[in-house]
Order: structure tokens, then C-alpha cells, then sequence
């Protein structure tokens, strides 16, 4: 049975919404019934997560960070990433990656300088909790710039704008085992895309 087949049995889970005031400001949603969520269900509460979302990144100063909403995405919604430390996420690219074929990459091909593919994320605790999540990312640099990592640089972003590492500035240590990963990709320049069935056609 295919995993969208799977999602679309599983039961309606309930979603309360806390008036303001009642909970911690990030801490506005709660679920009845968590678990993996139906893809509508997934999205509406990526909907109602966002505005916090963006506002958590905010005091990272990233350029990317603040722009990626208005790029495009390239999944129907938000999927559960066990490797993302089991966060539902989405996959975005800006103009450069999304022109140079993300996601369709055979075998050889590379992105170009100045590719950025984007994944933002939220979590649901298994007390139904939903929390803005961490903000993960891929930039292409130039060629010779990075080569242990491809050229690529990878920095993750907390949802507070702290930064947990980038690969080419502060505490490269700490997201090193992103390239350890994403290097199984070597073929298609590091990249894994996302899942079929959440993918738009
Ligand atoms: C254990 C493996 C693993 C680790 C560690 C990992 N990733 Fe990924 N990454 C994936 C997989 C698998 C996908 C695609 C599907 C998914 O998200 O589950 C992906 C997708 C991505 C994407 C979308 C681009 C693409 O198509 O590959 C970005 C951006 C990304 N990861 C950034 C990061 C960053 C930044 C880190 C480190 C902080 C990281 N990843 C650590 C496995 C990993």
C-alpha cells in the first residue's frame, strides 16, 4: 500500500486552536490525536504555523531565511522527514535552482552557483504540540569554493534565527553530518528532492 494511500486512511485527528495568552506563543496549536498526519491536515497546520515561522527566523538576518516563502515549492505538503529529525517539511528552490532542473537532475548534472534549495520545517510533539521547527538549506557556491562538500554550502537555522552551523562560517562542526548524508546523492550534485507522492506534478 503506497504511504499517500496509508496517510488518507488514517482518522481525522482533531485540531484545537488556544486563544492567545493560553499557552506560550509559539505553542498555539495543539492536536487531539498526533501522529502521522493526512497530507490536508499537514498543510493546514503548515498554514497556521507559518506567519510564527517566519517571524522566529527573523533575527538571523538571513537574505534566504526571509526570502524562500515567496519561491517555489515543489511538494503538495508537508511530509514527515525522520532524517530532518522527524519534522514535517517542505522543499523550496529559488529562481537559479529551480531553472536548472531541481529535482529532475540525471545523472552527472550539477546545479550552478547561486542555487539555493530551501526546507523549513515544523513539529508536532506526540502530545499533539505543534512548534515552529528548524530552517535547513543548500547553496550552491563557486566552483573550488567548498569541495568537500561539493561546493555546497549547508547552514541550519533554529526557529528562534539562532544559528546551529554553516558549513563555510560560524561552527562548521556542528552541521558537518549533512554533507555526511546528502554525499549518497554524489550523482545527482547531493540532492535527494523528496519523496514521491508528496511531489507536484
Ligand atoms: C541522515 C541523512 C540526512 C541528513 C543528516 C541531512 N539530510 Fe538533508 N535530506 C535528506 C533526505 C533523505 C532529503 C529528502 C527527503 C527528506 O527530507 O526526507 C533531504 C533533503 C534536504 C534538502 C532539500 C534539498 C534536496 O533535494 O536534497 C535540504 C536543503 C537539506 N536536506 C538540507 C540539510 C541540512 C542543512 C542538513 C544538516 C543540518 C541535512 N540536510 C542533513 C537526508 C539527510
Amino acid at each position: 500500500m503506497s504511504r499517500l494511500h496509508r496517510l488518507s486512511l488514517a482518522a481525522i485527528v482533531g485540531l484545537a486552536l488556544i486563544g492567545p495568552g493560553q499557552a506560550a506563543e509559539e505553542e498555539h496549536l495543539r492536536l487531539t490525536r498526533p501522529g502521522e498526519l493526512p497530507p490536508a491536515k499537514a498543510q493546514s497546520i503548515y498554514q497556521s504555523v507559518e506567519k510564527t515561522m517566519a517571524d522566529g527566523y527573523a533575527p538571523s538576518r538571513d537574505a534566504i531565511a526571509k526570502n524562500y516563502p515567496s519561491w517555489r515549492r515543489f511538494n503538495i505538503a508537508p511530509y514527515l522527514s525522520d532524517t530532518h529529525g522527524n519534522r514535517y517539511v517542505n522543499n523550496y528552490a529559488n529562481a537559479t535552482a529551480t531553472k536548472a532542473g531541481y529535482g529532475k537532475l540525471k545523472a552527472g548534472q550539477k546545479m550552478p552557483p547561486g542555487a539555493v534549495v530551501v526546507k523549513d520545517s515544523y513539529t508536532v510533539t506526540n502530545k499533539g504540540e505543534v512548534f515552529p521547527g528548524a530552517l535547513f538549506y543548500m547553496q550552491k557556491l563557486a566552483p573550488g569554493r567548498s569541495p568537500a562538500t561539493g561546493d555546497w554550502r549547508f547552514v541550519q537555522i533554529l526557529p528562534d534565527g539562532s544559528y546551529i552551523g554553516d558549513t563555510v562560517g560560524d561552527s562548521p562542526e556542528d552541521v558537518g553530518f549533512c554533507f555526511t548524508c546528502h554525499k549518497a546523492m554524489a550523482e545527482v550534485d547531493y540532492l535527494f528532492f523528496l519523496p514521491d507522492e508528496y511531489r507536484k506534478k
